[in-house]
């Protein structure tokens, strides 16, 4: 392979049709007030126009280490869905963490602990992202602690392992700890139950800062490095893909593939391939959320963002995919969305996990649940459509992890246990009653 490790990651931002809504101020503060303190880098990262942003030399480094990642052309898969047209995988999945994550968990590491930081505490859902900031906090000599979705922890007892092996300390939440987790009595079992947790934890312990995986603009730019090699690694390969998918928790590792494919478009006046996002059936944000201000995370204290979302209150059913387990998408993904830009298709864990299945027998790969959505979702575009979204001439598709800490899930599917837990649209509707609806004009198409 003679691609390079990407020495910049390169933003969208300056070439937005229109700019992010500004964030707001909630107004009712549960947990306390809680201020979240952003290393000067990363809050320069969230707004500034700049397109190429240099990797400082200790990330890079540590890039080195497990990039550039493989792209390589999956024909027997094709070959066993009866796909139309080339489908190219970039694979996120072999590195301590299993996932994309840990491109932006050793950037913000590197960012805090030049800060002055000493400890970083987080949420984590599937638990990639948790293993990933262990390992970054290891790498760079920080404390980490870890509240991870109780359910998830239970499922995947060896994430926690992982994650302490790594010197982390591992909560499962709810936990006894925080006034957020004992207003939810308990019962919270969420993803922005854990990221209230971890918020209200760091706020008050001293030397320590909170930070998050995904949906801010930062950690999307950090993920750029995914689709800045997959544009080169295609060229290598005189390969053409007019469609580039990506599962969405949040968005970034879709984001990281996918804008640096928006970005050069807009930059060349080149053609743009279709940006799709594929999402968890059980969590439709992009497909069946509205446009709105909403939370965040479960403390309702940081800034309500402009994102497609089902509800920040809305109880997501358990699922394997628990890193698509988040009620919105980050606001650049949803503003995009709302310009016409991210075309997305929702995937439920069944079809997902039987498609992962035939990617494992036909490449030998075993994907991660998550990554699992983004591989259907491909496969519906290769073969039949989805809707009027289909592929002439190729695909790109992120597999963002593996999936050996995932084979509880293959096993319910193996053993026909698996089930589909889709919202019913009275609920999605009560649960985004009450949220702003974002006033900014949609493009005309
Ligand atoms: C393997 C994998 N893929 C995808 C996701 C979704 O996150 P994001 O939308 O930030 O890429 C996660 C989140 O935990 C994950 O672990």
């Amino acid at each position: 392979m003679s691609i390079q490790v990407p020495a910049q990651w390169r933003s969208a931002l300056p070439y937005l049709d229109e700019r992010l809504p500004e964030d707001r101020t909630p107004q009712t503060r549960a947990g306390g007030s809680v201020q979240v303190n952003l290393p000067m880098e990363l809050a320069r990262q969230s707004i500034q126009q700049k397109e190429f942003w240099d990797i400082p030399a200790p990330v890079q480094e540590a890039y080195r280490s497990f990039r550039p990642t493989p792209l390589w052309r999956a024909s027997r898969f094709e070959q066993a869905i009866g796909s139309r047209v080339p489908i190219w995988v970039k694979y996120e999945g072999e590195n301590i963490s299993g996932s994309h994550k840990l491109n932006t968990a050793l950037a913000q590491a590197y960012y805090y602990h030049k800060a002055g930081v000493r400890e970083l505490v987080t949420g984590t859902g599937a638990g990639q992202w948790g293993t990933a900031l262990a390992a970054a906090c290891s790498l760079f000599g920080m404390r980490c602690t870890i509240f991870m979705v109780g359910t998830s922890l239970e499922r995947k007892p060896y994430r926690g392992v992982l994650m302490r092996l790594l010197g982390a300390e591992v909560h499962a939440s709810p936990t006894t700890l925080t006034d957020v987790a004992r207003q939810s009595g308990g019962q919270g079992n969420s993803l922005s139950l854990a990221i209230g947790e971890a918020v209200e934890y760091a706020a008050r312990t001293s030397g320590a800062a909170f930070c998050i995986g995904s949906g801010e603009n930062y950690s999307i730019l950090h993920q750029s490095v995914i689709g800045l090699e997959a544009a080169e690694q295609l060229a290598e390969h005189e390969a053409e893909v007019d469609a580039v998918i990506g599962c969405v928790g949040a968005g970034s590792n879709f984001g990281g593939l996918a804008l640096p494919f928006y970005t050069e478009a807009k930059a060349s006046g080149g053609t743009m391939p279709r940006l799709v996002a594929a999402e968890s059936s059980s969590t439709p944000k992009l497909t069946k959320g509205v446009y709105a201000y909403d939370k965040t995370d479960a403390t309702g204290t940081s800034p309500l963002e402009a994102m497609y979302t089902i509800g920040s209150d809305y109880s997501i059913p358990d699922s394997h995919s628990a890193g698509l387990r988040y009620h919105g998408a980050a606001k650049l993904i949803s503003a995009l969305r709302h310009q016409g830009y991210v075309d997305a298709v929702a995937v439920d864990q069944v079809t997902a996990l039987e498609c992962g299945r035939v990617f494992t027998q036909t490449q030998t790969v075993l994907p991660a649940p998550e990554s699992c959505h983004a591989l259907a979702a491909a496969a519906r575009l290769a073969t039949s459509g989805a809707g009027d979204l289909r592929a002439e001439r190729g695909i790109l598709v992120c597999v963002s992890g593996h999936g050996y800490l995932d084979l509880g899930a293959y096993q319910q599917l193996l053993d026909g246990t698996l089930r589909d837990q889709a919202p019913s649209p009275a609920a999605l509707l009560a649960a985004v009653s009450g949220l702003a609806p974002v006033d900014s004009p949609a493009r005309q198409s």
